[in-house]
C-alpha cells in the first residue's frame, strides 16, 4: 500500500477551509492508502503563542479529526512533537537546503513582512515539513493548494540529499502533493482564502445558529446588488460552498436559479446552512462523543506515535549511516 502523510497546525479551530482541502480527504484516503496524519505543534511555535493555549489546542484539534472520522484503527494520528525524529531529520536537512529557496517561499514572505522581528523558524518552517514527509518517506501528501510550494520545496531537498548521500539510489522518494477538488475555499469575504488568522471562517463544530449568523452576510456576487438582478454563480463564494456541500441536482438549481433570479442570495444561502448541517451533525455527535471519553484521544495519539516512531528511528539510522554518524 502507498504511504500518505500530512499535518495540520494547532492554531485554532478546524474550519470547513482545511476541513474541505484537507481533513476530509484524509477521512477517504485512508481506506486505501497506508495514512499518517498529525497535529503540527513544532510548526506552531513559529508565530507568538502561548504555552497554555498550545496544549488546550492540540488536543481539540486531534479531537476534531477523529470526529471528522479519521479513524485510529485504520491511520495513525500524533502529534508531531511526540516523535523527535521530526526535528532531527529537519536539521540534517537544513545542511542541503539553499537559503534563497527559503528566502522565496511565499508564507515566508507574507508572514516575515507582517513582523517586526522575524525569527529563524519562520525561514526554515518549510525544512522540518520536509522532515516530517521524508521521515517516513511518504508517496503521497493530501493538502490544499496552498501548500504546494512547500511541496516542491521538499522535492529539492529529496533530490540534493539523494544525490549527496543516495549511493547511486533513491533513498527519499520525491513526494506528490494530492489535491481535492476544494484545494482552495474561500472566506465569507469572498476575497481571500478562509483561515484561521483572517477570521473568515466557520469551524466544523460551530452550532447551526453560529453558522447561520455568518452565513447570512457573507459575500456573494457583487454585481447582484437587487434581489432581481440576475447573478453568476461561479464568481459567488455561496455557489462554491454548495459544490462542496450540496448534491449534484441542488447545484444546478442553485445554477438556474441564481442566473434567473429565481431565488434571492439569501434563498441560497438557506438551501447551502441545510446541506452544511446535514453535513455536519455527525461530526458534531462524534465531537460530543470524544469529549464525553477523552481517553479516546489519548489512546488515538498514543497508539500513533507508537507506531510512528517505529518507521521513524528505522529512517534515521539509515540516514545516519549513510551520513557518517554510525
Ligand atoms: P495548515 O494547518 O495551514 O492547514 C492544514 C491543511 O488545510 C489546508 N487548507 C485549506 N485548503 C483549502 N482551502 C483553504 N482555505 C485551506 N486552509 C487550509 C492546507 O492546505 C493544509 O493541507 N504547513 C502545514 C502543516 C504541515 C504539513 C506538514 C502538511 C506541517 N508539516 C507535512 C503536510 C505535510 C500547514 O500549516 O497547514
Amino acid at each position: 500500500m502507498p504511504r500518505i502523510l500530512s499535518g495540520i497546525q494547532p492554531s485554532g479551530e478546524l474550519h470547513l477551509g482545511n476541513y474541505l482541502g484537507a481533513i476530509k480527504n484524509w477521512v477517504e484516503l485512508q481506506e486505501r492508502y497506508e495514512s499518517l496524519f498529525f497535529v503540527a505543534d513544532y510548526h506552531a511555535i513559529t508565530q507568538p503563542y502561548e504555552p497554555e493555549l498550545l496544549r488546550k489546542r492540540r488536543r481539540e484539534m486531534a479531537a476534531s479529526i477523529l470526529a471528522a472520522g479519521v479513524d485510529p484503527a485504520k491511520a495513525s494520528l500524533f502529534l508531531q512533537s511526540d516523535v523527535p525524529e521530526h526535528t532531527e531529520l529537519a536539521w540534517i536537512f537544513n545542511s542541503v537546503t539553499p537559503l534563497g529557496e527559503l528566502e522565496r517561499q511565499t508564507h515566508f514572505k507574507d508572514k516575515a513582512q507582517r513582523q517586526g522581528s522575524v525569527m529563524t523558524g519562520l525561514l526554515t518552517y518549510p525544512v522540518l515539513q520536509a522532515a516530517d514527509i521524508l521521515l517516513y518517506r511518504a508517496d503521497l501528501v493530501p493538502v490544499g493548494e496552498d501548500q504546494v510550494q512547500h511541496l516542491e520545496l521538499t522535492r529539492v531537498i529529496t533530490r540534493r540529499w539523494n544525490a549527496q548521500y543516495g549511493r547511486g539510489e533513491d533513498y527519499f522518494p520525491e513526494p506528490q502533493p494530492l489535491l481535492t477538488p476544494a484545494r482552495r475555499i474561500m472566506g465569507l469575504d469572498g476575497q481571500t482564502k478562509m483561515s484561521k488568522s483572517l477570521n473568515n471562517y466557520i469551524g466544523l463544530l460551530e452550532t447551526s445558529a453560529e453558522i447561520w449568523a455568518k452565513l447570512r452576510p457573507a459575500a456573494t456576487d457583487p454585481a447582484r446588488q437587487r434581489r432581481t438582478d440576475p447573478g453568476t454563480p461561479e464568481v459567488c463564494n455561496i455557489y462554491h460552498l454548495h459544490r462542496a456541500f450540496s448534491d449534484a441536482a441542488t447545484v444546478e438549481e442553485v445554477a438556474v436559479n441564481c442566473r434567473t433570479a429565481g431565488w434571492g442570495c439569501i434563498d441560497c444561502k438557506k438551501v447551502l446552512h441545510k446541506s452544511i448541517d446535514t453535513e455536519l451533525t455527525p461530526i458534531r455527535r462524534r465531537a460530543a462523543e470524544i469529549a464525553a471519553k477523552p481517553q479516546i484521544v489519548d489512546d488515538a495519539l498514543a497508539a500513533g506515535a507508537a507506531r510512528c516512531r517505529t518507521i521513524a528511528s528505522k529512517t534515521m539510522s539509515e540516514v545516519k549511516e549513510r551520513m557518517g554518524f554510525a
